[in-house]
């Protein structure tokens, strides 16, 4: 049997309207997370042109160095007009500083801005950014009002649930963020404390659903198939789905998502050769921007997600690694292509690869 006539079924979810940003509508339900390092213009192009994906949005810019210039910063917001609808996400606790970057934003011709609380990360943290926004209710909110009246284009919040389980804030910031105008609320069903540890709580996402009366919620946390984007709907009621490491680990899960709830049906993720032209589309996209020897350095990363869900062996991983030419970037692929996959075919159905997640205390990262 060919790989194209492979169909698994999934219940569909029910009907519903439009996912609507305020006045901004949205093309589907299923939206690409923010994941610092790899959610680039390129990496959102080849998720896009495989079809299904929503909003894509950057991941978090430091607002202060958006409005320096800084030419690392402005590099992270650079996009096309293929990139669309796009928004950027933003972190920073100094009210002048984030409405700045909130207008610079707009006048650069975003479709929205999204506000970072949910990063754990110590180095963001300490500076009263990210989740630390949550230990602050009033100033957060104050802040977030305060952006909101200084744009026009949408606001969104992606938030976790809370700081700890002691304190599961989620809900009642919902609320007091859709009264101070936020568009929509992006929560990633984990507390800070959790990290990247034990399962997505979708009780949580629940009640932070329930807290708004208008403004969408998008469930966030773990969806890495059609089952677990099932399982979120109907057990969340959640109005959007955005998915993270789901979609390094299968850049199809988009198309998948909008093929199941147009039809209850979806088709397989790519091959391993669907997989390595993915890869070789994505660099050549980076060299669009960057010379060949930066491109290099920047894909690394992302190449080594493509490699293992390509199931390439780890010698040939580290080769691919090591390059430092095109030549060498080149020749490696050449091998990888020739002896494929370790467990699979070259063209059939390959496992599921493991997802890492990073890893150790929360305040060390
Ligand atoms: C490597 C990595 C980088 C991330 N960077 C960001 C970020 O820049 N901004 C943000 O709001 N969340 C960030 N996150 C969190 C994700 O957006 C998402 O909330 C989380 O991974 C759970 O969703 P998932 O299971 O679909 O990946 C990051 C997560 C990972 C693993």
């Amino acid at each position: 049997m060919s790989i194209e006539s492979i169909r698994y079924q999934y219940p569909k979810p029910p009907a519903r309207p439009p996912l609507q940003y305020g006045t901004l509508t949205l093309p589907s339900r299923y939206l690409l997370s923010p994941l610092a390092g790899f959610t680039n213009l390129e990496f959102r192009l080849i998720v896009r042109e495989l079809g299904g994906m929503s909003l894509g949005t950057t991941d978090l810019v430091n607002a202060r160095g958006l409005l320096h210039g800084n030419e690392g910063t402005r590099s992270m917001i650079e996009t096309c007009a293929e990139d669309r609808p796009f928004s950027v996400q933003i972190f920073g606790s100094e009210p002048d500083i984030m409405c700045q970057a909130a207008q610079f934003l707009e006048n650069y011709g975003v479709d929205a801005i999204d506000i970072n609380m949910g990063c754990p990360v110590h180095r963001i943290t300490k500076g009263g950014a990210g989740s630390a926004m949550m230990c602050q209710q009033e100033e957060t909110v104050q802040l977030v009002r305060q952006i909101v009246e200084s744009v026009s284009v949408p606001v969104t919040v992606k938030m976790r649930l809370g700081w700890d389980d002691q304190q599961i804030t989620s809900p009642e910031f919902a609320a007091a963020f859709e009264s101070v105008g936020v568009a929509a609320i992006m929560i990633h069903g984990r507390t800070r404390e959790q990290g990247f540890s034990g399962n997505v709580n979708l009780e949580g996402i629940r009640k932070t659903v329930e807290a708004v009366k208008n403004i969408p919620v998008i469930g966030n946390g773990d969806v890495r198939s059609i089952p677990d984007a099932g399982r979120m709907f109907e057990e969340t009621g959640c109005h959007g789905i955005s998915v993270g490491r789901g979609a390094l680990a299968n850049p199809w899960i988009f198309r998948q998502l909008g093929e199941w709830e147009e039809t209850g049906e979806y088709g397989p993720a790519g091959t391993f050769l669907d997989r390595l032209n993915l890869l070789r589309k994505q660099f050549a996209y980076l060299e669009r921007r960057f010379s060949a020897d930066h491109a290099i350095i920047r894909f690394r990363k992302m190449g080594h997600w493509y490699l293992k869900g390509m199931r390439v062996r780890k010698r040939l991983r580290g080769d691919f690694q090591m390059a430092k030419t095109r030549e060498e970037l080149n020749a490696a692929l050449v091998v990888i292509e020739e002896e494929g996959p370790v467990r699979g075919t070259k063209d059939g159905i390959l496992p599921d690869p493991h997802i890492p997640v990073p890893s150790g205390p929360v305040e060390r990262w």
